[in-house]
């Protein structure tokens, strides 16, 4: 089967501001986890396809506006996150958890009407929840979240509300389109060769791929059951949890969103960002379960072994997809040829349908 996404468009300017407007517009975009908007204030600033976005817990709710204030300009939260209430540091201007501005110093200098400062409204996007994981959407239409992810909800709803403690967090840049990236989560085909000493060992194999709306999941078998071996004893302080499953699961929020589980012992989230044609911030998120009972084992020797061991493991792997996505990068500059895709590659096919769907 011939590859749909050509050659060109892993490299082309134009195409990554076409996929801005095209593509990460239209959809719901991970911004955060809920944990990340726990207090009144507490904010993260996100770059919605070059929009800077606030995304900030305004009385209890979770609200996103654009982050440039209506007074003259000026960014409104400056910082990547915080804590900090919705009000300018140029003039002071403060707004309120509709995005009005209620607070103007020196106000009688303006002579505002109520109708004036409402005209003066933040532009507000949609903010929904599935589990712990928020999410935005910067086109203003009827698709819900639950809609956009379809029959996947559920699984990402009972996922992320089962991650516990995060043991790590792994930011990486690597030199090549985000898409290279995305693709070669999609396929195991390269385990064999690229994994060999780390991903190859935990044998996941199959291709019991399902798909909903533009998203894809892997469900596969492995060759150790989870207390097989000496794995038995680093798995035993994780035996009381809420999300069993059998091997391993890996599921593409489409996009750019991977979320992938080992026995529903552990947990991971990567976020693929682009940030330019031939540039991708890599950002994962490593967690192990939560548990029934937190106090019990918690912070035991085994379990502090376990967590060192998942951490070197995600790393290895990543490392070892970050240097191969570079040399696709590379080579994608002078292929004579479309690409082809196996059955293995399956969900890659359908990830290139998917995005060929938006991009016009
Ligand atoms: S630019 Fe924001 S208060 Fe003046
Ligand atoms: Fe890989």
């Amino acid at each position: 089967m011939k590859a749909l996404i050509k050659p060109k468009e892993y490299f082309i300017k134009e195409i990554f501001e076409k996929e801005k407007e095209e593509l990460f517009s239209e959809i719901w975009n991970f911004v955060g986890f809920t944990s990340d908007f726990a207090e009144v204030n507490d904010f993260v600033v996100y770059d919605a396809c070059g929009i800077s976005v606030v995304i900030q817990n305004l009385k209890g709710k979770i609200r996103a506006f654009k982050n440039v204030c209506s007074h003259r300009h000026s960014l409104i939260q400056t910082a990547e996150k915080g804590n900090r209430p919705l009000m300018c540091p140029y003039h002071g201007w403060a707004y309120n958890d509709r995005g009005i501005p209620f607070g103007i110093p020196k106000k009688p200098f303006f002579n505002f009407s109520k109708e004036d400062l409402e005209c003066l409204k933040l532009e507000e996007y949609s903010v929904d929840i599935c589990g712990s994981l928020v999410f935005l959407k910067i086109k203003q239409d009827e698709t819900s979240l639950q809609d956009y992810l379809g029959n996947f909800f559920d699984e990402i709803e009972k996922m992320s509300n089962n991650f516990g403690k995060r043991v790590d967090l792994n930011e990486i840049e690597i030199e090549c389109n985000w898409k290279i990236v995305v693709e070669n989560t999609l396929e195991s085909y390269h385990v064999a060769l690229i994994h060999s000493e780390t991903f190859q060992k935990l044998g996941a194999d199959g291709l019991d791929f399902s798909f909903s709306k533009n998203h894809s999941m892997w469900n596969a078998e492995v060759l150790m059951k989870e207390n097989e071996g000496k794995q038995a004893k680093v798995h035993k302080p994780f035996q009381e949890r809420n999300y069993i499953i059998e091997g391993y699961k890996h599921l593409l929020v489409f996009p750019n969103i991977l979320i992938s589980s080992t026995y529903g012992i552990s947990f991971n989230l990567s976020q693929i960002i682009p940030l330019s044609e031939n540039k991708t911030l890599f950002k994962s998120f490593v967690f192990i379960t939560k548990k029934e009972d937190e106090s019990n084992g918690n912070g035991s020797v085994l379990e502090k072994v376990y967590e060192e061991s998942l951490v070197d493991f995600n790393r290895k792997v990543f490392d070892e997809d970050k240097a191969i996505c570079q040399e696709v990068q590379r080579g994608v500059k002078f292929s004579s040829y479309d690409g082809e895709l196996s059955e293995e590659e399956e969900r890659v096919l359908y990830f290139q349908q998917m995005y060929k769907k938006y991009l016009k």
